[in-house]
């Protein structure tokens, strides 16, 4: 079954093909963070705009590279897109194109949760995870942990209180001068040149202790501030310390929830999923644990359209045309 997918929740325009929910036929991810950079932040209507720009040619692109003609619809089992969350903006994009090509094509529309999108990067060559499994997903905008028993079955387990880890990422790097927007794997890049962390335990691990499996990241972004402006240290040590912080957190409570739930798998999703240092520390967690780590391939960590296929394929729900709609709120165990 070939499902052609459409992401445009945020600043990425991504259109994809793939069968049966693991093999990727083709992919094609535009962006318009550049202009996002120059702004130091995310302007929603630029990026709504640059979505209608890079929509059609990324479509095209995608299904020349899948089939090697634009009128590739006689291909096609069905399409997807992501409903949310996101930006209404973006969102509204890809929904109502994915809605038009559904409706003109006679084919069926699967709308697909981001956040769900994320952990299905996992699935890509992949689709024989054993359940139950515990996910994280770490994103720009959210840090879940959440049981999956099975395909589409999720309970919420705890979150952030405050800011997303992806959020404390970029507003730390913006903090220590080394990117302007989404510094994250630039702020990690700069931490590997500091090879022994001479300041450990320096910042806090916020909740690292507490009962319970929520995060809280906006007091260790304040605290790096204040570490950054009163201490004469070099950034790599600064950089080198935040992410151990946040890595320490995020390994301590997914490996309490992965054994107060006795999973038997722990997957990664989200653009943070992509941290090396978060890799390789959940690794040894599992491995001490007796579980299956899964960690999606690093270039299906932040946004594309494959996994929103993936996910679309193992969760296909067929509603009337006319009820899907964008919702940019959507958390990660809501229904549409
Ligand atoms: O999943 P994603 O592409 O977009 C959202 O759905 O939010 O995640 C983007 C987030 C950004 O905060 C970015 O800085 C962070 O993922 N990120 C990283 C790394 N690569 C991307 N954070 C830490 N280390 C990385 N290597
Ligand atoms: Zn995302």
């Amino acid at each position: 079954m070939n499902i052609l997918a459409i992401e445009t929740s945020c600043d990425e325009t991504a259109a994809a093909v793939v069968e049966n929910g693991v093999k990727e036929i083709a992919s094609v991810v535009a962006s318009s963070k550049d202009f996002h950079e120059q702004t130091g932040g995310i302007v929603p209507e630029v990026a709504a705009r640059k979505q209608v720009e890079f929509l059609l040619p990324v479509l095209e692109q995608t299904l020349l590279k899948a089939f090697g003609t634009k009128s590739a619809q006689d291909q096609l089992d069905a399409l997807a897109v992501t409903v949310g969350p996101g930006l209404v903006g973006s969102l509204i994009v890809g929904v109502e194109a994915a809605k038009a090509l559904a409706f003109a094509w006679h084919k069926p529309l699967i709308p697909v949760n981001h956040l769900v999108g994320h952990i299905y990067a996992n699935f890509i060559n992949d689709p024989g995870i054993k359940f139950p499994a515990l996910v994280l997903v770490v994103s720009g905008g959210h840090t879940d942990l959440v049981l999956m028993k099975s395909h589409g079955e999720f309970e919420f387990i705890g979150g952030t209180l405050d800011d997303a880890a992806g959020e404390a990422f970029d507003k730390t790097a913006r903090i220590l001068g080394i990117a302007n927007y989404l510094g994250g794997a630039k702020l990690s890049k700069v931490a590997a040149a500091c090879r022994v962390n001479t300041i450990t335990g320096t910042l806090p691990r916020p909740l690292v202790d507490s009962e319970g499996y929520d995060f809280s990241f906006s007091g260790l972004k304040t605290a790096v501030k204040r570490l950054w402006e009163n201490e004469n240290l070099p950034v790599e040590v600064v950089a080198r310390e935040f992410e151990d912080a946040v890595v320490d957190v995020l390994v301590a409570k997914a490996s309490k929830a992965a054994q107060d739930f006795k999973v038997v798998s722990i997957l990664l999703g989200g653009g943070v999923s992509a941290n090396g240092m978060l890799r390789a520390r959940m690794q040894k967690e599992a491995d001490a644990l007796g579980v299956s780590l899964y960690v999606p391939p690093v270039r299906l960590c932040t946004d594309n359209a494959v996994y929103i296929a993936s996910a679309a394929f193992f969760n296909q729900n067929y509603p009337d045309l006319s009820t899907i709609s964008p919702n940019p709120s959507l958390e990660i165990t809501s229904n549409f």
